[in-house]
């Protein structure tokens, strides 16, 4: 998949926990022990350029310069999904601001639909880290990215544990200044705009509400 704003992260730990998501035998303790671990070991080349600034520190012999970020990022999970991505970048970034979005998939339509924002002020001076598994058809991610911009956010990141060609696609359109990051590009989507092969649902298989 061609795109100049598409990172596709290879490692082999992440090829081995995405398996293990993958699988269908995976109950859902064991799936969110594993995105966990997707999403600690996503975060390290994400976060690879936030700009720091040094300031003096004391150390028990002597003084010495230290860093600190310039500005703390935004998490955004995307509900539900996308909250079993967070705890692993605060575990990075502990001061990190986390500001849930609530959408969901109409089953019918396959139109995002939002039911819960909350964004703090000042997105606009903060890299903001939308966190969602899956990208499929692309409307929730592209729905998603709008309603930051409108709300002010300009250096906004994409995280996804896996991509179809379809939703990279469609974002890459509607928003080609942001950077999707995945840890795999999927075939296709099949005819209820699933993900082929995929996981599933990420909600449902990671929380245990599987119709
Ligand atoms: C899933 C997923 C994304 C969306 C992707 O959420 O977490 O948000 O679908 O599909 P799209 O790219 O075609 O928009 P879902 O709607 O299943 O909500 P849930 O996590 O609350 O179950
Ligand atoms: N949402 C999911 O959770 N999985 C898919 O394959 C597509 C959308």
């Amino acid at each position: 998949m061609d795109s100049r704003l598409l990172r596709v992260l290879e490692h082999p730990l992440l090829a081995v926990h995405v398996s293990a998501l993958r699988a269908v035998e995976t109950e859902a303790d064991a799936f969110r022990r594993h995105l966990t671990a997707i999403a600690r070991l996503m975060a390290y080349p994400v976060l690879a350029d936030l700009p720091v600034e040094g300031y003096a520190l004391t150390t028990p012999l002597a003084g010495a310069t230290g860093h600190r970020l310039a500005q703390v990022p935004v998490l955004v999970p995307v509900l539900r999904a996308g909250l079993g991505m967070v705890e692993a970048f605060l575990d990075l970034v502990p001061d990190a601001v986390v500001s849930h979005l609530g959408l969901y998939r109409d089953h019918v339509t396959k139109e995002p639909v939002r039911y819960y924002t909350n964004f703090p002020q000042g997105l606009m001076s903060h890299p903001v880290l939308l966190l969602d598994p899956m990208l499929a058809t692309g409307g929730s991610a592209v729905d998603a990215l709008t309603l930051l911009k409108q709300e002010g956010a300009r250096d906004l990141r994409l995280v996804n544990v896996i991509a179809a060609p379809e939703g990279i696609r469609r974002v890459s359109a509607e928003h080609p200044d942001v950077t999707i990051y995945a840890a795999a590009v999927d075939e296709r989507l099949n005819d209820e705009a699933y993900i082929v092969p995929g996981l599933g649902d990420a909600g449902d298989r990671q929380f245990g509400t599987l119709p």
